[in-house]
């Protein structure tokens, strides 16, 4: 069957950037939401491995492992037929080799069906990101506060503010643009770096907590929803308290389930007269 709607691709990307567009990233982690998203008209869609805090309640994203990642990713991919789907390489699943970070981001893309992966780090990851890339599998990167290496970090604490630590991901940005990462995404690190290396890039910066500076925007769904009453990161915007919504809604049901309000009529299927009185005048 031919698809009626075009999915964008990875030279749409670069093409935002040159044309001054600024480009919107946003999480999603199954299907319904994928498909609102993408009906959405929100190009790039990354299926983060935030699935591990916001999805399945771990404190951090390390115990996400490749086969969650692929039960998820392939739902969105499901849901989705415009935008550009990422699967996020789990924690140590491109650390150990080349072998095994081409082996790892081919799943993404045959079994899953992503158009590209993502993964954590600079020049210490620039020569898989290069084998990757070279195998026609399109790699997006991601420096600053990375997640994964949240235990080496010390906790979530913003990345880059000394002039060596500045230099160090103007670095590991470059290093990643030359191994042929597509696009580069910063997490929290100060706005007015995130521009500057944005402005040396010919690649798009997508930042989250890294200021308006950036070439586009990523967040978590669930942050911009207002899925968690009791945080919001400081980088995210709630545009709603779907949350609230949601316990209000479940209030509502279960007080019309105990009062028998539900369901009514409407709610309930209609039987044939003749056959509700034979059965009712049957002897067993
Ligand atoms: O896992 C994720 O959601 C991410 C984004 C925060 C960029 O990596």
């Amino acid at each position: 069957m031919t698809p009626t709607v075009r999915r964008v691709t990875i030279n749409d990307i670069p093409e935002m950037k040159r044309k001054g567009e600024k480009i919107t990233m946003l999480t999603a982690y199954d299907y319904p939401t994928a498909r609102i998203v993408d009906k959405c008209g929100i190009p790039l869609i990354l299926v983060g491995d935030s699935l591990g805090n916001v999805i399945l309640g771990y404190e951090n994203t390390i115990p996400v492992t490749m086969d969650v990642m692929i039960h998820h990713t392939k739902a969105v991919v499901r849901g989705t037929e415009h935008a550009l789907v990422i699967g996020d390489m789990p924690f140590m699943t491109y650390h150990i080799s080349v072998e095994d970070a081409l082996r790892n981001a081919a799943r993404f893309i045959q079994e899953a069906g992503t158009q590209a992966v993502k993964l954590e780090g600079g020049a210490t990851v620039a020569d898989k990101v290069r084998r990757i890339v070279e195998c026609g599998i399109p790699v997006m990167g991601h420096i600053g506060l990375t997640p994964q290496s949240i235990n080496q970090f010390g906790g979530h604490k913003i990345q880059g503010k000394t002039a060596e630590a500045a230099k160090k991901l103007l670095d590991d940005a470059l290093a990643l643009e030359q191994a042929g990462a597509f696009a580069v995404v910063f997490e929290t690190i100060p706005a007015p770096l995130a521009t500057l290396i944005t402005q040396k890039l010919k690649i798009p910066t997508i930042g989250i907590g890294a200021g308006a500076g950036c070439d586009g925007q990523v967040q978590v769904i669930n942050d911009i929803l207002g899925m968690f009453s009791d945080f919001i990161p400081k980088h995210a915007k709630q545009y709603a308290k779907l949350g609230d919504i949601m316990s209000s809604t479940l209030a509502e049901y279960f007080e019309d389930v105990k009062a028998g309000r539900f369901p009514t009529e409407q709610q309930s299927f209609p039987m044939d007269e003749t056959a509700l009185k034979e059965l009712k005048a049957d002897k067993n």
